[in-house]
This record gives structure tokens, C-alpha cells and sequence, in this order.
């Protein structure tokens, strides 16, 4: 029921304001940690798919899939998810983040662009090359995610 209002009030507000900047706050401070998580570990997940199939046997389908996944993620605006408030907030945990991601703006934007240019060419690459190809694209997204987590993620 609330997932639906959800994606009731999305479509709405595409519709709306397609060209809009910034997209509206949606949902409370643990729902938007809760999914900004719940993203950056899907994330992971299909780093690791990729991962596997370069060291490994290479099966393109799979490849494939976690790119596109990890390019949808990268170009659905994950940034909107950290609102003002969501700085100490608890989601599936207690959020990670460095109170710069709120500050820097400017480090933040940067860190988001950079992993979405990787992330659509790793995309590309998927689709059209060999395991090379895509073993070394996919170094430059993992580099894309590490230099984000240097800056803006608490190490554990
Ligand atoms: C622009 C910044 C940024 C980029 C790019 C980024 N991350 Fe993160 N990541 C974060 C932040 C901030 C958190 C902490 C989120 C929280 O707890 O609220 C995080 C958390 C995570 C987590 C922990 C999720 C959990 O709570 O269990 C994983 C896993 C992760 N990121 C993987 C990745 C991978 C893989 C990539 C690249 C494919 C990536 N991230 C790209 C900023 C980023």
C-alpha cells in the first residue's frame, strides 16, 4: 500500500516536472536510508556478479545484467536520498555516511557524475566487448565507488 502511494506520487511528479533539477524529498529519513542502502547493496551484489565472470568463466547474459543494473542505479539519482536529516539517521542500520557528503556539494556532485560516466560506459562495454574490455571498465567503476567511499563513507 505504501510502496504503491510511492510510486504513485514518482510517476506524478515525472510527469510534472521532468525537467526540475532537483526531485522532491520523498519518504522519511529511515525510508530514504533504508533504500539508499538497500541500492548501494544491490550495487555490490552486481559488482561481485561482474566481478566473478571476469576471473572466471565469462558468461555475457549475466555481464550484462549487472551492468544495466548498475547503470540504472547510477543514473536514478541515489543523491536525493540524502536529504538534510538523513545525516545520522538509522536505515536497515545506522547510516554510514561523513557528514561531508552534506557539506561538500560540490565533492559529492563530482563523486555521483564520475560513477554514472563509468557505469554508462561499462554498460556499452558490456554489451558490444570481450571479458578484457570489460575487466578493465570495470576497474574504473570499482575506482568510481572507491574514490566516493574515500571521501564520504565511514571506514569500518
Ligand atoms: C557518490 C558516492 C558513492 C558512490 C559513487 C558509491 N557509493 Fe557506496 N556508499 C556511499 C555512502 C555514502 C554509503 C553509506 C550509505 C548509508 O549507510 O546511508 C555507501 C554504502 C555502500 C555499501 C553498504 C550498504 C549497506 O548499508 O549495507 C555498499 C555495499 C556500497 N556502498 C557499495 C558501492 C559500490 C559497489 C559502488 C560502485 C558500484 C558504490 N557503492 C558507489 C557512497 C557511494
Amino acid at each position: 500500500m505504501q510502496l504503491k502511494k510511492i510510486m504513485l506520487a514518482t510517476c506524478a511528479f515525472s510527469v510534472l516536472a521532468v525537467s526540475a533539477a532537483h526531485s522532491q524529498t520523498i519518504g522519511k529519513a529511515e525510508d530514504q536510508v533504508r533504500w539508499r542502502q538497500s541500492a548501494f547493496s544491490t550495487m555490490g551484489w552486481s559488482m561481485g556478479r561482474i566481478k566473478a565472470n571476469v576471473s572466471g568463466t565469462y558468461n555475457k547474459e549475466q555481464v550484462t545484467q549487472a551492468a544495466n543494473t548498475l547503470q540504472a542505479l547510477a543514473n536514478s539519482d541515489i543523491g536525493s536520498l540524502f536529504a538534510p536529516g538523513t545525516e545520522s539517521a538509522k536505515g536497515w542500520k545506522k547510516t554510514e555516511v561523513k557528514p561531508a557528503l552534506f557539506t561538500d556539494k560540490e565533492g559529492a556532485n563530482k563523486a555521483w557524475a564520475s560513477f554514472a560516466k563509468e557505469a554508462d560506459e561499462l554498460a556499452k562495454v558490456a554489451a558490444a566487448s570481450d571479458a578484457a574490455a570489460v575487466k578493465t571498465q570495470f576497474g574504473k567503476v570499482g575506482q568510481a565507488c572507491k574514490g566516493c567511499h574515500d571521501k564520504f563513507r565511514v571506514e569500518h
